[in-house]
């Protein structure tokens, strides 16, 4: 199977909007092709839409953004991408015929995976060219932030699609969740149906309203579940000896009537009262008002998992992790060359980055110098091993002095030299330049402090660690630029 630089998508409408945003972000071409031409001013809008929260998810270096296009011609996006997601309406016979069509320009070597949300991969590739490069690969909405992604294979589905597919949503920050073996709904619409099916018996029953129900989950479960899944939690529910417990407690419930999982009838009274009760909850909020609201905690609450490398957040943590390292290596690679100075970041500022005089805003200052630190001490071995093993750098002291202003989309770079090193401290200055003019637009001197973070105490660092950033100060000693004595 091929790498993937540019993700093809087939229907454009709420879930191909949200792949857009989220393979250009990582750093993907995205190849747009819908049946409707006024899709393009739509997905452009959903794509600009997701980047406001989008930008917030990660501060960890990005590649630069991916290029989108879009096209009514669905057979030219099949012969131009290395990747095929199809997104169209929920119909069987459609997707069968749709999928069949591009199937034949699309090379073998392309994997094409259907977004669909509970149709089975043996009838959706029956009639394709070259179907064992096919699967499922069911997103949720917003695709752009919810990381995961459950990937299906049908009776003809290869191992090596699904490997690819699972190596290229990782790329892009999900969580590919390998499906065993298909089955109507997959995993995850199958436990929110019997959910749904309950609700609409409730309210049907005016046993409670639309709010009420989801009260009973935003308030309870619904905390736990962020990070914990009913397995795991009931485990907890059993006290010192687990799920055997809760399972002998709880069994006999099993033998009551506390659900009807055959769904009630969608009479006219029933959907009234679905939409005035969810109404009700909107409280006069439009859709996009509520998205954003969404949007917002959904960032909110990744972050807050990524400390305790769980859930989303441990999905957050490795995508980070590699982001970091991926720097690092470009940056490797110039110390390597002997490149002088080293010019171990290159960046440009984004559009939320600007403060209300419309330049960089004084905290980006710093973790664009931290970015740099970052991939300086990883070429020196502090990388999440090292930090793992109880031993780190602390910032001890940074003086940053600003020389001239950088604008919204203003490509920079930064260069650095290694100033001093003993057993226990490392100083640094970065230079902060502006690539159009190499103007020097700020600088940075930092003190860094070798700590045993158990105790929180300095120590000595690594002999190896201390080497290698000692050949750098030596290296950096004569260097005698400007921007050196700033
Ligand atoms: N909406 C969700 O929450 C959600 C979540 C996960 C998966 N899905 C699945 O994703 C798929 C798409 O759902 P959606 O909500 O984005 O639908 P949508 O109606 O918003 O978008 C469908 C798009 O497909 C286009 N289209 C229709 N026929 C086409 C064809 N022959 N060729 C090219 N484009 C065509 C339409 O013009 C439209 O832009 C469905 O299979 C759905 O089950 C939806």
């Amino acid at each position: 199977m091929r790498r993937v630089r540019t993700l093809g998508l087939l229907g454009t409408g709420v879930i191909g909007g949200g792949w857009a945003a989220r393979a250009l972000h990582f750093g993907i071409d995205v190849l747009a092709a819908d049946l409707k031409p006024e899709m393009e001013e739509w997905i452009r809008g959903a794509v600009a839409n997701a980047e406001a929260s989008l930008a917030r998810l990660t501060l960890a270096p990005l590649p630069p953004k991916g290029k989108l296009s879009f096209t009514t011609d669905l057979q030219a996006m099949a012969r131009q991408a290395d990747f095929i997601q199809e997104n169209i309406p929920e119909q069987l016979e459609l997707k069968q015929r749709v999928l069949a069509a591009v199937s034949h320009h699309a090379p073998a070597d392309v994997v094409i995976a259907s977004s669909t949300s509970g149709l089975m991969p043996s009838d959706l590739q029956r009639d394709m060219v070259a179907p064992e490069r096919f699967l499922v690969a069911h997103p949720f909405n917003p695709v752009y932030l919810l990381p995961l992604v459950e990937l299906v294979g049908g009776r003809q589905t290869s191992t090596a699609a699904l490997d690819a597919a699972s190596t290229f949503f990782t790329y892009i920050g999900m969580h590919a969740l390998r499906v065993r073996r298909e089955v109507p709904g997959h995993l995850t619409d199958r436990l929110q149906e019997a959910l749904w099916r309950e609700i609409l018996h409730m309210v049907n029953e005016d046993v409670a309203t639309t709010g009420e129900l989801d009260d009973s989950i935003v308030y309870g479960p619904g905390l736990r579940w962020a990070a914990m899944g009913t397995n795991l939690i009931y485990h907890l529910a059993g006290g010192e000896s687990g799920m055997r417990h809760m399972l002998r407690q709880f069994g006999p419930c099993l033998q009551w009537p506390w659900t009807k999982l055959e769904a009630p009838e969608l009479s006219e009274a029933l959907i009234d009262k679905m939409v005035a009760g969810t109404q009700a909850q909107a409280a006069g909020r439009s859709i996009r008002e509520l998205e954003r609201l969404r949007d917002d905690y959904l960032v909110a609450i990744q972050q807050v998992l990524k400390p305790y490398n769980i859930g989303a957040g441990a999905t957050l943590r490795a995508l980070e992790e590699r982001l970091y390292e991926a720097a690092a290596a470009g940056a490797r690679a110039r110390i390597d060359a002997a490149d002088q100075p080293l010019r171990l970041v290159e960046t440009y500022v984004r559009p939320e980055w600007i403060d209300y005089n419309g330049h960089m805003t004084d905290s980006r200052y710093l973790q664009v110098f931290g970015d740099a630190t970052d991939a300086l001490f990883r070429y020196a071995g502090v990388d999440d091993g090292y930090r793992r093993s109880g031993r780190a750098m602390y910032t001890v002291e940074t003086h940053v002095t600003h020389k001239a202003e950088a604008r919204a989309l203003e490509p920079l770079y930064v260069t650095t030299r290694v100033l001093e090193v003993d057993d226990k401290r490392v100083r640094l200055l970065h230079s902060l330049h502006r690539r159009r003019d190499e103007a020097l637009v700020a600088s940075a001197r930092q003190l860094y402090l070798h700590v045993n973070t158990p105790p929180g105490k300095a120590s000595p660092m690594e002999a190896g660690v201390r080497a290698r950033l000692a050949v750098l100060q030596a290296a950096h000693a004569s260097d005698q630029t400007e921007d050196r004595r700033s």
